[in-house]
């Protein structure tokens, strides 16, 4: 008798110890990524390792596919523990599978749906961050933010709308989904006429943001104003922001972290803007299109290629102090030292291509916020506050190092740091990780599932080894 309760207990202790916490209906299942979890994880042996692994590496497939019509096809993919669409998450939670769409037909008209909701999506509001499935109010309703419309700064929150922060690197997600998806299947029939108007769209609301400020001074007629009644990092000064210089860098209200910036010239969102509007303007060079499609491409693939380079000879004149990228500029000689958790941070500039991982001006680090603790060492931002380190912060780390010993080090932060609960959150506290933010954040997961990935193609000894 006690001999079966004893085998028993040790079942359910072995069970829990397991802690596969995938659901069992899923939103959407790739047979690609299902063999690929079983295929990595038969080779790990530490158990935070491989659960971590199998429970974050599909989240965003598991759970935040909330809406997906393959006939469109229409893909609604929310952010985790928040029911909207942020367009930056969407692209980065997909992006963990762009490299298996050739072998999955059903996961690549996945990420096709998800380009056809974020094309209407720039066209319904290029300012907004984050989008309602369908109309609805947000929590955000009551925020003052306007457009100028027929010379008057109209109202411009709408239902359709979940958030409408503007930060360059939503439209900036929205044509780098639409690039990896083509640089990995050259399929071109993304590109028709609607896909055009956004990248249009999304130009002349880049533009719109470079212009000089005096004329719309002088009118008040601003493109784009925001104010909530909050903490600062939630509102921005006037509306407008601390006044900057026409540089040829674009104006960003809001960091990645959904933060405002200090001063608008952020160099991370300008460098991975001037990047990838370069590769979308290779991407329509290259794309096999019909005449009719091609004619309206042509001028915006000069323009896209224009304006790249604009940027980037601005970054190389203003956004660098002493041999170091500093992190944001108003043009004028005022600059910020920091680095944020959030990608893109100046760590993340690899990743986009902008530079390569060596690249002596990334050597000097303009004084990220790190926090050192008994858990782990890594980058927080204000977003959160002092002494939270972001577990995307560690995981970019790892995926712009080929130092073994440094991916190592980031593994075992990684996985040493859930809270027992083997997902990734957004934020723990440096000397212990139970406490911590978002339970439920599909982008990060996914993240680390990335690194996972990375790892076993260049060091897959790594996998096999014992993290404490
Ligand atoms: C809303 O923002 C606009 C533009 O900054 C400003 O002119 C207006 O006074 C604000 N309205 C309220 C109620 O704060
Ligand atoms: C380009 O597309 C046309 C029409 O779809 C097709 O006939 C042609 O073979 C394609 N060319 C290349 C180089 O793929």
């Amino acid at each position: 008798m006690n001999f079966i309760l004893i085998a028993f207990s040790l079942l359910i202790v072995n069970l829990l110890a397991q802690s596969n916490q995938r659901p069992s209906q899923k939103k959407f299942v790739s047979e690609a990524v299902e063999k690929t979890i079983e295929r990595i994880s038969e080779k790990m042996k530490d158990n935070k390792l491989k659960y971590t692994f199998i429970n974050s590496f599909p989240n965003t497939l598991d759970t935040t596919v909330t809406n997906y019509d393959p006939s469109i096809p229409d893909a609604f993919v929310i952010t985790g523990d928040i029911t909207a669409m942020w367009l930056r998450d969407s692209t980065n939670q997909l992006w963990t599978y762009m490299e298996f769409v050739n072998q999955d037909s059903k996961l690549q008209n996945l990420v096709k749906g998800a380009i056809n909701r974020q094309v209407n999506q720039v066209l319904i509001d290029p300012y907004a961050n984050a989008f309602n499935y369908q109309k609805k109010s947000s929590e955000w309703s009551n925020d003052n933010t306007t457009r100028c419309f027929l010379g008057v700064n109209a109202h411009a929150m709408s239902q359709h709308l979940h958030e409408r922060k503007f930060e360059i690197d939503s439209l900036v997600a929205v044509l780098r989904l639409a690039v990896g998806y083509y640089k990995e299947t050259k399929d071109a029939s993304i590109i028709d006429f609607k896909y055009l108007k956004a990248v249009q769209r999304i130009l002349r609301t880049f533009k719109d943001q470079q212009a000089d400020q005096t004329e719309q001074f002088a009118t008040f007629r601003f493109p784009y104003t925001f104010q909530r009644n909050a903490r600062s990092t939630d509102t921005v000064i006037n509306g407008i922001g601390e006044p900057v210089k026409r540089t040829g860098l674009l104006r960003t209200f809001f960091r990645a972290s959904d933060d405002s910036t200090v001063h608008q010239f952020n160099i991370p969102e300008n460098a991975m803007a001037s990047a990838i509007l370069k590769q979308t303007a290779e991407m329509l060079s290259e794309a096999n299109l019909s005449w009719s499609l091609r004619k309206a491409a042509d001028p915006l693939i000069q323009e896209a290629f224009a304006l790249s380079s604009e940027i980037k000879d601005a970054i190389y004149k203003y956004g660098i102090k002493d041999g170091a990228f500093v992190y944001e500029v108003d043009g004028m000689g005022k600059q910020v030292f920091m680095d944020d958790s959030n990608q893109p941070s100046l760590l993340s500039l690899p990743i986009y291509g902008f530079i390569e991982i060596d690249d002596p001006l990334l050597s000097v680090q303009p004084i990220p916020i790190i926090f050192v603790g008994t858990a782990a060492k890594g980058i927080g931002g204000p977003h959160i506050g002092a002494n939270y380190i972001w577990p995307m912060a560690i995981v970019t780390q790892g995926l712009t190092t080929n130092d073994k010993q440094e991916i190592r080090e980031c593994l075992r932060m990684l996985v040493t740091t859930t809270g027992g609960k083997w997902f990734m959150h957004e934020s723990f506290f440096k000397d212990n990780p139970s406490s911590f933010t978002r339970s439920w954040f599909a982008w990060a997961n996914g993240l680390f599932g990335e690194l996972v990935l990375k790892i076993d193609k260049e060091y897959p000894e790594l996998l096999e080894e014992n993290y404490a």
